[in-house]
Formats: structure tokens, sequence, C-alpha cells
């Protein structure tokens, strides 16, 4: 019998998240069935696409029990199994409770390799954010040589990919982030052309006319809101939008509207297309093959906030919603 302490959702947040919304507890778990397997928590994933599922909204994922275990994207080590597929010390990776120890049936865990990356950057780079970017980049912005991207949470998880893959395929590109040290950190280190601070900078229609004076060609799209509204004006024609997310969106009570003239996607031939990652899975290898090439290469940089210990996941969790992660975040519980 093995003791995991775990982090359930208590109660469903209304507006900002807090912590009365989490409750840590320590069960017994019970002993595996056959096809079973146990595995224990190294690395857990904090993404915002967490923050609606807390909600009782139905969407393209369902929403967390109350009551029970938060899950989220983790990488772990099998301490025990009763699955043919998967013998004790493999490494694993897929969707785990928040906690230190899951029972899992194996379906959607797949066996990792040891070496090479730190183990966490399966959840980052290697991983699920990146593959989002990448599919944004590569099949809906498409840029082109000579025109120019803009990307919000440019520093984030999936923008920092995002915005490195379009400025190697010759765009400048222009981002947006919430603290100076990040916008310098895009420049320096992901090569934005420019990028700048969204909480000090309240006239988001002026500075995009400045730094983005011949109009902004595609749009990766992960923040929405009155920023959103104030790229959406500015787009060209035959302008792209990768719609990614709307992160200052998921704690308002009323959603937003949407951008006003509406009609301007007629007028100027646009495409705004909303998409969801694991719906192109079998795309995966595509991108392995040219994002996992451009890490190897120390071409694609990337930053990671490690916070240790499965305790301070809840705390965490809520300063993303405020920005306080810097690139993707990740919870080191074992
Ligand atoms: N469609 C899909 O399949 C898919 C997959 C993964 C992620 N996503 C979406 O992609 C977006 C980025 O995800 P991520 O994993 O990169 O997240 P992340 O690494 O956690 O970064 C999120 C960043 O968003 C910024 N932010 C938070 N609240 C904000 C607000 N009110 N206004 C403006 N910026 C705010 C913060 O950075 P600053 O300091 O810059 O404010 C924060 O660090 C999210 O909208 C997420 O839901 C979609």
């Amino acid at each position: 019998m093995t003791d995991a302490i775990q982090i359930v959702l208590a109660k469903r947040p209304e507006g900002d998240v807090t912590a009365d919304c989490f409750r840590e507890e320590t069960v017994t778990l019970p002993a595996l069935a056959d096809g079973q397997l146990l595995v224990r928590q190294l690395f857990l994933s904090l993404d915002p696409y967490m923050r609606p599922r807390m909600t009782e909204l139905r969407s393209y994922v369902p929403p967390f029990n109350l009551d029970q275990p938060l899950t989220g994207g983790s990488v772990g080590e099998v301490v025990e199994s009763r699955n043919p597929k998967f013998a004790r010390g493999d490494l694993v990776m897929g969707l785990l409770n928040w906690a230190t120890h899951t029972v899992h049936d194996g379906k959607g865990l797949r066996k990792l390799e040891a070496g090479g990356v730190p183990l966490s950057a399966h959840l980052g780079v290697l991983g699920m954010p990146s593959f989002t970017a990448w599919y944004g980049i590569r099949h809906i912005c498409k840029p082109k040589a000579g025109e120019t991207v803009f990307v919000s949470a440019a520093t984030g998880a999936v923008g920092q990919v995002a915005g490195q893959l379009a400025r190697l395929s010759g765009a400048r590109v222009v981002g947006c982030a919430g603290e100076e040290d990040k916008c310098a950190w895009a420049v320096r280190e992901a090569g934005y052309d420019a990028c700048f601070n969204h909480r000090t900078e309240r006239d988001y229609g002026a500075v995009l006319d400045k730094l983005c004076p011949k109009g902004i060609d595609a749009d990766f799209e992960n923040v929405g809101g009155k920023l959103f509204h104030a790229v959406f004006e500015r787009l060209n024609n035959f302008g792209r939008v990768a719609f990614c997310g709307a992160i200052s969106e998921y704690q308002d009570t009323d959603p937003m509207a949407g951008p006003p003239k509406m009609f301007s996607i007629v007028q100027k031939r646009l495409t705004l297309q909303g998409f969801i990652v694991s719906d192109h899975v079998a795309l995966m290898g595509d991108f392995v093959n040219e994002v996992g090439g451009l890490v190897r290469d120390g071409k694609l940089k990337s930053r990671e906030t490690l916070v240790d210990g499965l305790g301070k996941a809840p705390e965490a969790f809520m300063g993303l919603l405020k920005g306080q992660n810097f690139g993707k975040l990740v919870v080191k519980v074992g």
C-alpha cells in the first residue's frame, strides 16, 4: 500500500482563483488491479487551460470534478506495474494527478528515454506548449520573409517558441510581455525585433502603430481581450490569426465581446482560426523533426520557471494567471 499526497479541487472559482479552491490531502492508494501501474510523479506541468477546467463549463475537455485530484501533463517513473507494456523504472509522460503518486491504466502514457535534455523539457520546449506554437505558426500564421507577426504572452511557454519560429521564417516579430526583464529577454535571447510591456503601455493601438508600422500580417493570439482588439484593427489584407488562447479573459465572469468592425474580416479577406493542439497529434513527428533539431542545435532558446514541491502548485498556478511565471511553469514533485 502506498500513501499519496494529492491536491483536489475543493471549490469552483468565481472570478480569480483563490487558495481555498484547492485542498491537499493524504490518501492510501488501492492495490493495483490487472492492467494498472503506479507512477511516482517527478514533474507536473501547470498550464492556463486548467483554469477553464475548474469551472462547470463544457468545453473541449471536461471540467475537473469537485473533491477529486486535478490532473496535468506530467513526467513520472513507474514504481510498480501490472501492465505488460510498462515495467518498474520506466520513465513515462502523460496526464497524471496533481499528486506524488498516481494509479494509472496506462492509456495515453508514453515512455521517455532519459538523457539529452532535462526531463522537464518534455513538458515545455519539447512538449505540448511548443507543439502548440509550432502548429499555429506553421499551419495557420504561415509567416513569410518581410511580413510582420505579432505574438502576445511573448515569453510564455507557447509564445517564446512561436516568436522564434516566426523569426526563423524571416518575418519581423513583435511581442508583448508583462515585465521589463521578460521584454528584454525576448529581444536579446529570443530574437524578437521588439517587445513591449503590456502592463505599462496602456495605449495598445499607439504602441502597435509604432512597432508595426506596416501593419500586422499574422497574429499568434494567446491573450485576447482589449489587446486582441487593437491587433485585429491593424491586420493587413489577407492577415491570419492563430487563435490559441485568451488568458486575459479566463478569470472574467462576463466574457468580453469580440472586436468591433467584424465586417473587416470580409473587407480584408482575413483568416481567423481557433485550434486545439490535441487535434493535430498526427503531425507530432513533423514537429519533433523541426523543433527537436532546433533545440539540439541551440537555435531555439527557452525559459522555464521550476517550482519545488507539490504543495506549492496552487500558489504557482494562481501566479501563472497573473504573469508571475517566466517561460514554462513546471512543478518538481519528486
Ligand atoms: N489552443 C491550444 O491548444 C493551446 C495549448 C496550450 C496553450 N494554449 C493557450 O496559449 C496561451 C499561452 O499559454 P502558455 O502555456 O504559454 O502559458 P504560460 O507559459 O503560463 O504563460 C502565460 C502568460 O500569459 C500572460 N498573462 C497572464 N495573464 C495575462 C493577462 N491578463 N493579460 C495579458 N497577459 C497575461 C503572463 O505573462 P506576462 O508576464 O507576459 O503577462 C503569463 O506568464 C494561453 O492562452 C493558453 O490557454 C492553447
